[in-house]
């Protein structure tokens, strides 16, 4: 399976500058090998999907609703977001975890509603520091996994130390190496499809460590935060991989 390259642009970009970003990687994309994706805020997705129409780069959405439609003052369900030209979703962020308190339980719910309006997720999950020097790490990835994921989990999982989040600070290689292996090995035994889905890592990645950790067995890709932003730097990491 090709990598995936997402971009998160979190709550980042004006009118101007997300179709400023968008052209210009429309521009530079080329012939890359790696799917692209990013996912601008929900404002802007309908005017970036309509400048990358075409282009071979996807769009998503940062979240979405658990129900299809009603009284959810400010929320957007997941076929609104295939309305205005997404295809991917990212659920369960870690930012979204601690600001909107979601569980393990919304996460899921909200992971079998983008599947049933036809989106691809991709579901967040990580540590915090505190829990990966007391060596808890696996169990807690490994509850976000059981907890998060409906039994028929068709999509991508995005594995993100909560540490690394736009710190600069990234795991050792051996050390993604052996979550992506642990997640493997959950997905594996909770689903029927577990080995051929995609593991994204996450967390300061740059144009100089992406090669790298693009590298690690069971990494597919990357989902990049603040490096999305600046198009040299997303472009040369899609190149990395
Ligand atoms: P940074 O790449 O800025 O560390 O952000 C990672 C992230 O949270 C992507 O979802």
């Amino acid at each position: 399976m090709r990598p995936l390259i997402a971009g998160n642009w979190k709550m980042n970009g004006l009118t101007a500058s997300s179709a400023a970003l968008a052209h210009a990687l429309r521009q530079g994309i080329g012939d890359l090998a790696p799917e692209m994706l990013v996912c601008p805020p929900a404002t802007q997705i309908a005017a970036v999907a309509t400048i990358l129409d075409g282009s071979g780069i996807r769009v998503g959405g940062q979240d979405c609703h658990a129900q299809t439609q009603g009284a959810h003052t400010g929320e957007i369900s997941a076929a609104m977001l295939m309305d205005v030209g997404a295809s991917y979703v990212i659920l369960g962020h870690s930012e979204r975890r601690a600001d909107q308190g979601e569980t393990d339980a919304l996460v899921r719910a909200k992971t079998e509603a983008a599947v049933a309006a036809g989106l691809i997720p991709i579901v967040c999950v990580g540590e915090t520091e505190a829990q990966r020097l007391a060596g808890d790490h696996e169990a807690v990835v490994g509850a976000q996994i059981a907890g998060s994921l409906p039994p028929d989990f068709a999509g991508v999982i995005a594995y993100e130390p909560i540490w690394a989040i736009g710190t600069g600070r990234v795991p050792t290689i051996g050390d993604i190496a052996s979550m992506h292996a642990f997640i493997r090995a959950q997905l594996v035994s909770l689903h029927p499809n577990g080995g051929g889905l995609r593991i994204l890592y996450g967390g300061s990645v740059k144009p100089g460590n992406a090669a790298e950790i693009l590298a690690v067995p069971d990494v597919g890709g990357a989902l990049v935060g603040g490096a999305s932003l600046v198009v040299d730097d997303f472009l040369a990491i899609a190149r990395a991989a």
